[in-house]
C-alpha cells in the first residue's frame, strides 16, 4: 500500500508558525511519525510539500503513475481557494482524507468553506498533528 501525504503552502514553517494555532511540531517531525507508522504496518508513505499551487496539482497527477492508493492532504490556504486542486483530485479518482491542524470552523469565516471536502472520504480538523496520524490509521485499513 502506498500513501501520499500532501502539504500545501506555509506548512514548511510548522514549528515556528503561529505555534498557538498550529503546534510546535515541525513538518519533518510529523512526516517522520507518519513514515514510522506506515512502515510498522508494512506500507509505504511518501510526503510532498509545496508553496505553489501548480506543483501540488502536478504531484496529484503524478500519483496516478506511482501507484498511490490513498492521499492525505492538508492544502493549507489553497483549501479555501483552489478549484484547480479540487479538479486534480477529482481527475485522478484516488480516495483522500482532508486534514487541518486547526479547527477551521472556529476561525475566520473564509476558512469555513473548502473546495475539497465534498470530494473527500472524510475530513479531520482541529486535532493538531494527531489528525494526520488518525487519517493515516484510517488509510491503512481502508
Ligand atoms: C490549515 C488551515 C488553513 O485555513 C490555513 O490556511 C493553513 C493551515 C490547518 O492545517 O489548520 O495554512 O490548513
Amino acid at each position: 500500500q502506498h500513501i501520499l501525504v500532501l502539504h500545501g503552502p506555509n506548512l514548511n514553517l510548522l514549528g515556528t508558525r503561529e505555534p498557538a494555532v498550529y503546534g510546535h511540531q515541525t513538518l519533518q517531525d510529523i512526516n517522520q511519525r507518519l513514515f514510522e507508522l506506515a512502515a510498522s504496518r508494512g506500507a509505504r508513505c511518501t510526503a510532498f510539500q509545496s508553496n505553489h499551487e501548480g506543483e501540488l496539482v502536478d504531484r496529484v497527477h503524478a500519483a496516478r503513475q506511482d501507484s498511490t492508493d490513498f492521499i492525505l492532504i492538508n492544502a493549507g490556504a489553497y483549501t479555501h481557494t483552489s478549484i484547480a486542486l479540487r479538479d486534480a483530485l477529482a481527475a485522478v479518482t484516488i480516495p483522500f482524507v482532508e486534514v487541518h491542524l486547526s479547527n477551521v470552523h472556529r476561525r475566520e469565516s473564509f476558512r469555513h468553506h473548502s473546495y475539497l471536502s465534498d470530494l473527500a472520504v472524510g475530513v479531520v480538523v482541529g486535532l493538531g498533528a494527531y489528525g494526520y496520524e488518525a487519517a493515516l490509521q484510517y488509510a491503512l485499513q481502508a
